[in-house]
């Protein structure tokens, strides 16, 4: 949700700024902007639309050696070029982006402001006039910065630059993501890792409510009594090829194409060389004296969270509940005795999950953040952490976190059953099983011309879709309408197959696609029969179904693999046929509309 870069001490500013944008589009991309200066001129260049619209409005005149940058995913106030980033005080000496969302903007302006200081509708430009009011009122520019921080009330990355000295960038965070990275000579700032990787691979952390002076040869962190933070960079292992979408048209398809790799990766990251499963031994031991699991999560996650439920149980025999984060934080359930959180989240920055985990550790509970990004908030905010070891994720649905996701809690519910002496979790030979998945899922994965051609065939002109599924087999369906819908806009509901004829079988016309996933031998009859149903209404019926349980006419074959792990690789077709639907509606597979990757607003 809006993406910052800034640097400092670079004669290459703005090509810098822009290729970090470029990195960060996933963010955001309704419109963009880059303000660069040196030491006599400078330069604010903004844009609605992608980064490559704000490309071809940066001529060769746009050069400076400080600057900032900001790709925005609106909040408040619509997607245009005035409501664009970076934003400037009224006197035109102050600039600023922001990623975040000020609540109490209305309130500031009242109390500081006349309205006629505003132009555009964001809630980010009280802030930058605030700054203005303080320094206005005698304070220097930290000074100013750290009161207008101070008034304001929400979440939010600040990048502040004065005109007045242009050799400082000025940064605070709360609740949004931001890094500093060191380079040679020169100093960056980011909200995320990836978009300066080419200029350092050293960073360091900002916590919550600390004011950062970024220069070219320092970063000064001073806590909000002004005390002087020391502290240490660390560095990102993230591959720069990982980030490349090599020969794939679109991200999205490589990202599906990883997941067996991915798999094996999480094999050979969470097995010894006995190939028993190794797990902290800590966040074991605070697992086993818990008497419950609340998994928390958002749209995939939680999705992820939720196909991984009867697994975690089965394994570990501890009661487990799968929640959505934006409901629990405001309707939290009565919570059992000993209860454990696990956080499931790609990006690791996800504000509604966040909310629950600063509510769940003030009452001191223990927590897990299961994610992709190693130093993310909620990783670094939770009691334990465990990586998916996915590789960086950058289209915008998301596929492989989450079969990662099931496989980083298999891992961890088979070390939890193994130390409870449970038989089923002992008899599980997960390497195996897990390696046997993988290649079920490079089966399915070498099935697109299949799976293209169906999807052509059942989607290219359809309103509405059903996927349909009961117990396992209806998570996975809601998986798989969330990536068709988000992508290909279709008006896609996983639905519990039992479930449709109390009510939505109403919506089935003729031609109606519904697609029915199939796993488990004593639902198979049910699903069924419930697809006979939807077929004598006119509905167009397609079935992904396991090998055994296949009959003539099924279309989608997936290859038998241990009960435990069959979420893996029937998500697998509903990944693809979201991918072909859209490629064959001609829409943006990477980018679908009103979306961004990283939720950072609640
Ligand atoms: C859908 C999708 C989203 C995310 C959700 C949570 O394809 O990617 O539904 O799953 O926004 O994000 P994370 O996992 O980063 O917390």
């Amino acid at each position: 949700m809006c993406g910052i870069v800034g640097i400092v001490g670079n004669s290459k500013a703005a090509d810098i700024l822009v290729k970090g944008l470029e990195k960060l589009e996933y963010r955001g991309y309704d419109s963009a902007g880059i303000f660069v200066a040196d030491s006599s001129t400078d330069h604010l260049v903004k844009s609605q639309g992608r980064i490559k619209d704000l490309k071809g409005k940066i001529d060769s005149s746009v050069q400076g050696k400080i600057g900032i940058g900001h790709t925005r995913w609106a909040t408040h106030g619509e997607p245009s070029e005035q409501n664009a980033h970076p934003h400037t005080s009224e006197n035109g000496r102050f600039v600023l982006v922001h990623n975040g969302v000020i609540e109490n903007y209305d309130e500031l302006k009242k109390i500081f402001l006349e309205s006629d200081h505003f132009y555009g509708e964001t809630d980010t430009e009280i802030a930058v006039h605030l700054v203005e009011y303080f320094s206005k009122q005698g304070l220097d520019t930290k000074e100013a910065f750290k009161q207008a921080v101070a008034e304001i009330r929400g979440s939010y990355a600040f990048g502040l630059i004065d005109k007045e000295d242009r050799t400082v960038i000025y940064v605070a965070k709360n609740k949004s993501p931001l890094l500093i990275g060191l380079g040679e000579g020169f100093n960056v700032v980011c909200s995320d890792a990836m978009a300066m990787l080419e200029q350092t691979n050293q960073f360091v952390e900002i916590n919550d409510g600390e004011i950062v002076i970024v220069t070219k040869d320092s970063v000064q962190i001073e806590d909000q009594t002004g005390t002087i933070i020391e502290r240490s960079p660390y560095e990102a292992k993230i591959d720069l090829s990982d980030m490349e979408k090599g020969t794939y048209p679109y991200y999205m398809l490589k990202e599906i194409d990883e997941q067996p790799a991915t798999m094996r990766r999480i094999i050979s990251e969470y097995t010894d060389e006995t190939g028993a499963v190794a797990v902290d031994q800590e966040l074991l031991t605070s697992l086993l004296a818990s008497d419950r699991i609340y998994i928390i999560a958002c749209g995939t996650s939680y999705h992820a969270g939720l196909a991984s439920k009867q697994i975690i149980e089965q394994l570990s025999q501890i009661p487990v509940e799968a929640h959505l984060s934006s409901e629990f934080g405001y309707n939290m359930p009565l919570l059992s005795q000993k209860p454990f959180f696990i956080f499931l989240s790609q990006s690791g920055e996800t504000a509604d999950s966040r909310q629950v985990l600063v509510k769940t550790s003030e009452m001191g509970y223990p927590s897990l953040t299961i994610t992709n990004v190693a130093g993310s908030t909620l990783s670094r905010e939770a009691t334990y952490t465990m990586l998916l070891h996915a590789g960086p994720e950058i289209a915008v649905a998301s596929t492989k976190a989450y079969t990662a996701q099931i496989a980083v809690l298999t891992v961890l519910a088979k070390a939890v059953g193994e130390a409870k002496d449970v038989l089923s979790a002992k008899s599980f030979d997960l390497p195996m099983e897990l390696g046997i998945a993988a290649n079920a899922m490079d089966v399915m994965i070498n099935e697109k011309e299949l799976i293209s051609q169906l999807a052509i065939d059942y989607l290219s002109t359809t309103r509405n879709a059903f996927y349909i599924g009961r117990s396992e087999d209806y998570y996975v369906s809601m998986e798989a309408a969330l990536k068709l819908k988000e992508i290909s806009y279709i008006q896609a509901e996983g639905f519990a197959a039992g479930e449709l004829k109390h009510g939505t079988i109403a919506l089935v016309e003729d031609g109606t696609p519904v697609i029915g996933i199939i796993t488990e031998a004593v639902t198979a009859p049910h699903t069924r029969g419930n697809l006979r149903e939807v077929e004598s209404r006119g509905a167009h019926t397609l079935v992904i179904v396991s090998e055994e349980l296949s009959k003539e006419g099924d279309q989608i074959i997936l290859p038998v693999v241990h009960q435990f792990l069959r979420p893996l690789v029937s998500v697998i077709p509903g990944q693809l046929i979201a991918y072909f639907a859209t490629l064959e509606r001609g829409y943006d597979v990477d980018k679908p509309r009103n979306l961004a990757k990283s939720v950072t607003v609640e």
